[in-house]
């Protein structure tokens, strides 16, 4: 076992007495923006979701996670298993200790295997002699409890024909129970791609059997594909990803990086794209991977980042760095994707509100709304502070805006522009999840969805709308972390 210790590239292992429950001190002063119910690192920076798994009993949910500090370093997996979503034990972190992952545990994802999982993941390495950047894609083996028993690679460089990146390997079974694997790639002509590797079981070597084939994507300006994931809801197939390099645009892909789906007939390696999509119009979303082990017969379950490569957050300074979304159910409807939060996070026994005036609503910062517009246009002032910041959402012309301008924002915030539209006819339903820095909106029972953080300290719990509103709302309950 070894204990990396390479400025950023620094494993839990090397930390010196004290030095994390610095970090944790830090976090504590922070009084405005730590959410109650989505899941929060102890400290430091949280990015994506890994290893999701149902082992028949609990989900496993890991996710990628820098201790020290609200930056991009060494990447561990923290890892929790919860029965419920409301409580969740922390099991064994995947830690960096060998040298095929020398630089990092990067993202994968997990299947349930009897008694155990087996999450696959990429270790990041650099070479020493000329700090060339090596992709392993590796097992770790994890009793169903949450122990740690192994960790081997599977493949140790990338395949000719791809750059270093070579990344993010989201495994699932074939239909006539082989393991096979999907990474996110880069070709060496800068293209992004995703090429799958096949094991005729969980012990034999793995195979390249090629490039996931999409028969209608156009794929210009995009250099990497990130967290490839290929499932099934119903008698569809679906591929999630996040793929980079595409163009922004004014009411879709509106960010630096996106995060899309499509939805058609997946025979071995081509894709016959019947639609396609984008999974959020917020801020804030990245890197959403599904659950592995569940029965994806109706609907599918998947987390996604609350948070995007490159972005710096006011949060920062007090030593954390992002969340996690609610977990949302996926179904199809229309041959559309619609996204809702688990049936547990609806709460019940709601308070009805007649809004027009400003009026404080207790908790506001900790609340489901909804409310239904009958598709007449609107807009909704939340919160206020002494400096008069708050947040607007509004509906116009069939366009929803989400608008955190009179907001607190970094330089990386402001420079991806300060309002994010969605565009959605007949808007018969709005419902809100705020989580203190977190808010999540459901635009008509999930067809359209927006994710963003927003930074509003001292804030009043006050609402504004321009129209009258027939809010119903409740204060959600947070949920709970238990030691191993
Ligand atoms: C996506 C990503 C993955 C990579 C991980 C590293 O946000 O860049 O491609 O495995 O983050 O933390």
């Amino acid at each position: 076992m070894l204990i990396f210790n390479q400025g950023k590239y620094k494993s839990l292992l090397a930390a010196e007495e004290g030095e994390l429950d610095t970090v944790a001190a830090l976090v504590a002063t922070d009084q405005n923006f730590r959410p109650d119910y989505h899941l929060v690192a102890p400290f430091g920076l949280i990015n994506d979701p890994n290893g999701l798994v149902f082992d028949g009993e609990k989900y496993h949910i890991f996710y990628q996670w820098y201790p020290y500090g609200a930056m991009h370093g060494m990447k561990h997996w923290l890892h929790y298993t919860t029965p419920d979503f409301q409580q969740f034990t922390l099991a064994d972190t995947l830690i960096p200790t060998e040298m095929f992952e020398s630089h990092g545990c990067y993202s994968g994802g997990a299947l349930p295997l009897g008694d155990y999982i087996a999450v696959f993941y990429t270790g990041n390495t650099r070479r020493s002699s000329d700090n060339a950047r090596i992709p392993y894609q590796n097992i770790a083996v994890f009793r169903k409890d949450g122990k740690l028993l192994d960790k081997y690679p599977l493949v140790t460089c990338a395949p000719a024909g791809y750059s270093e990146h070579v990344r993010d390997p989201k495994p699932y079974f074939t239909a006539d129970g082989k393991v096979r694997f999907i990474c996110g790639a880069q070709r060496d002509n800068l293209s992004g791609t995703a090429i799958v590797f096949e094991m005729e079981n969980i012990n034999t070597p793995p195979q390249l059997m090629g490039e996931l084939n999409l028969s209608d994507f156009d794929n210009r300006h995009i250099f990497m594909w990130e967290c490839p994931d290929l499932l099934k809801i119903g008698d569809k197939d679906l591929f999630i990803w996040s793929p980079q390099g595409k163009q922004r645009e004014a009411q879709q892909f509106q960010n630096n990086y996106h995060s899309t789906y499509v939805i058609g007939k997946l025979n071995d390696l081509q894709f016959e794209v019947e639609q396609f999509g984008e999974l959020d119009y917020g801020f804030d979303f990245y890197a959403p991977q599904t659950f592995a082990g569940l029965d994806n017969s109706e609907s599918a379950v998947m987390l996604g980042w609350v948070g995007l490569p490159d972005l710096q957050y006011p949060t920062d300074e007090y030593g954390w760095h992002s969340t996690l979304t609610l977990p949302r159910r996926l179904t199809l409807k229309n041959n559309y994707i619609y996204q809702t939060p688990l049936e547990q996070y609806y709460p019940q026994n709601l308070t009805a509100l007649s809004l027009q005036q400003a009026t404080e609503l207790a908790d506001l910062d900790r609340r489901y709304l909804k409310f239904n517009p009958h598709n007449r246009d609107f807009s909704l002032r939340l919160f206020d502070n002494p400096q008069g910041q708050h947040l607007n959402l509004s509906y116009e012309n069939d366009v929803f805006c989400l608008d955190r301008s009179a907001s607190e924002q970094t330089e990386s915030m402001l420079s991806l522009g300060e309002q994010r539209y969605c565009a959605i006819a007949d808007l018969q339903q709005v419902e809100i999840f705020i989580d203190r820095s977190v808010i999540e909106i459901f635009l008509n029972g999930g067809e359209k969805v927006l994710t963003s953080r927003f930074f509003i300290k001292n804030r009043q719990n006050r609402l504004q709308s321009s129209c009258r509103l027939e809010i119903e709302s409740a204060v959600l309950a947070p949920i709970a972390y238990l030691a191993e």
